[in-house]
């Protein structure tokens, strides 16, 4: 079947290495993948089949359509029945208890196995708020958009959502799973290789859906307890003049009635935690370069950058006063 995969990405359209569901990084993709292998496969014989079949009919075909009317509507029955409804039936089958044997291999959900949610994922228009449980509240952490697990061992998270129908998608490492407004939902996955993986929102919830993007990030079990440490951590109090200014105008400007900034007056729950920005890889759920350039336009014109997205632009900023705040921004690590 392995050896299928880099013919069947030749054919199917979207699959091209990046994010594809045949390149799987985890034993819940994995199944999928074979799934979704055998089942191309299977059908795709089928097809060849009916088609041969249909050119085989063609080339035998004698005379003219009006020579065989009124057609006889005796006898064939035993060929509907057998090519019609048991072949059908018997393939339908097979499918559906491959299906369900996959499944369960490796459990979209760790409900049942008594395992309880590590992360929590709460979709939001148009971006991913991401809370890490912890044992105690004490260890709880609220971060954004970039989600961060260790390698080689299931992790349950839980989806919620804030306002509309999202779903959470990383192709590399299992299937779509909802977030339903007033619903809990369950996705466990398992990260084999260390990486980071892409994922998007895979269901419209308006207009900034298609930038509503994931970035998972898998790491060896140190590297994600440290990263899990540093991102406890209060922000980093600026040391320089103009980053102090620039956190002085974040506390008191509209920045910090959405934002939080742990450390600071920047109490805001709107929009995402900022604490530790300078840290992630991208800004605008992943779609721009976490750069300084795009801090400022985003901070000024988030509206041109991200339409209708729920930041206003903030135009009132001087020139002197942009660059105080992304250089704040910049030094959020
Ligand atoms: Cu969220 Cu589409």
């Amino acid at each position: 079947m392995k050896r299928l995969a880099p013919i069947l990405c030749l054919v199917l359209a979207g699959c091209e290495g990046k994010a594809s569901i045949f390149a799987p990084k985890g034993p819940g993709a994995g199944s999928l993948a074979g799934v979704g292998l055998f089942v191309t496969v299977l059908f795709s014989l089928v097809t060849l089949v009916m088609l041969g079949l249909l050119v085989f009919v063609a080339v035998r075909r004698k005379g003219t359509l009006a020579e065989h009317a009124p057609y006889d509507a005796g006898g064939g029955q035993p060929v509907i029945l057998i090519g019609g409804f048991t072949l059908p039936a018997i393939i339908l089958a097979v499918v559906f208890i491959v299906g369900l044997v996959k499944m369960d291999d490796f459990p979209l959900d760790g409900h049942m196995q008594g395992a309880k949610p590590e992360i929590r994922v709460i979709g939001r228009q148009w971006w991913w708020e991401v809370q890490y449980l912890g044992e105690s509240p004490h260890f709880r952490l609220t971060t954004a958009n970039e989600i961060h697990v260790p390698v080689g061992r299931p992790i349950e998270i839980e989806l919620l959502s804030h306002d509309v129908i999202h779903a959470f998608w990383v192709p590399e490492l299992h299937g779509k799973v909802d977030l339903v407004p007033g619903f809990s939902n369950r996705l466990r996955i398992q990260v084999d290789e260390p990486g980071v993986y892409e994922g998007r929102c895979a269901e419209f919830c308006g207009a900034q859906h298609a930038n509503m993007r994931i970035l998972l990030v898998a790491e060896n079990p140190d590297h994600f307890e440290s990263w899990l440490r540093r991102q406890r951590r209060p922000a980093q109090i600026p040391e320089d003049e103009l980053a102090m200014e620039g956190m002085k105008l974040f506390e008191t400007r509209a920045c910090g009635l959405c934002h939080t900034v742990r450390g600071t007056r920047a109490l805001g729950t709107v929009g995402p935690d900022l604490t530790h920005l300078a840290s992630r890889r991208r800004i605008g759920a992943n779609s721009l370069p976490n750069q300084h350039a795009y801090l400022a336009a985003w901070a000024t014109r988030a509206q041109s950058l991200k339409p209708e997205v729920k930041m206003p632009n903030v135009s009132d900023f001087t020139g002197q006063e942009l660059r105080a705040i992304a250089q704040f921004l910049n030094q959020l690590e």
